[in-house]
């Protein structure tokens, strides 16, 4: 069975604690740590840069998960490489030079993501799929945490499995936005294994028990009925349904 990861996006963390929040989502059951970045420029938000992950590197054992939302891509990426960067994902739209940003990502020792906004064409996969250690599909419009999942993720999650799973190599398929036990079911079963998932998390009291409820829907031990309605209703369906 294909590996299924947990992903929590410390945007929602408290940023006053940052460490212990690192340690607690890692001690409830996490498999990467998504770090957001974002610039103020090419997504209306500003968040945290290398420094902060250069100091949250000794806290996190796991690989630390960098997605960039910041416009140009190619100086910042050196800096968060020698920051401890295990992957660092980008926007198509953010890098003048895709093949190349990929290319020095992997120069830098570092896996190498491209990202797709929903309304981004998976045409930016066609000749670079095979290059490339992890696709993002985002399932929000960049810039927040807590805001709905978009239902049309589902059919591109779909699409980018039937492209993986043609190149024969074990490429990641990640998920960013809106996540919830609700819907991580119908989204493991549209072809994602790799979930990121930042107020579902950190928006609960208790870590390791949303982590668990997580990994429970995604097994399909807790159906819900929302997740079922979702999925049927294919992807015209309104977002309020996959809450
Ligand atoms: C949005 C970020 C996400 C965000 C997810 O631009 O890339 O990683 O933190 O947060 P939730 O899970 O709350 O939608
Ligand atoms: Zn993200």
């Amino acid at each position: 069975m294909t590996a299924r990861r947990i992903a929590p996006s410390i945007l929602s963390a408290d940023f006053a604690r940052l460490g212990e929040e690192a340690r607690a989502v890692i001690a409830a059951g996490a498999d990467l740590v998504h770090f957001d970045v974002m610039d103020n420029h090419y997504v209306p938000n500003l968040t945290i840069g290398p420094l902060v992950c250069a100091a949250l590197r000794p806290h996190v054992k796991l690989p630390i998960d960098v997605h960039l939302m910041v416009k140009p891509v190619e100086r910042i990426v050196p800096d968060f490489a020698k920051a401890g960067a295990d992957i660092i994902s980008f926007h198509p739209e953010a890098s003048e030079h895709i093949d190349r940003t990929i290319a020095l990502i992997h120069d830098h020792g570092c896996k190498a993501g491209l990202v797709f906004n929903p309304a981004t064409p998976l045409v930016y996969l066609d000749h670079v799929l095979e290059h490339l250690d992890l696709v993002l599909i985002m399932s929000v419009n960049p810039g927040f945490g807590g805001q709905t999942f978009i239902p049309e993720a589902l059919n591109k999650l779909a699409a980018v499995r039937r492209r993986i799973d043609a190149t024969g190599r074990d490429i990641w398929l990640q998920v960013d936005g809106g996540v919830t036990a609700d819907n991580i079911g119908a989204i493991g079963r549209a072809g994602a294994d790799t979930f990121v998932a930042g107020s579902a998390i950190f928006g609960a009291g208790d870590y390791a028990r949303a982590i668990s409820d997580l990994r429970a829907a995604l097994a399909g031990n807790q159906p819900s009925a929302r997740d079922c309605d979702a999925e049927t209703r294919g992807p015209g369906a309104r977002r309020e349904g996959m809450r």
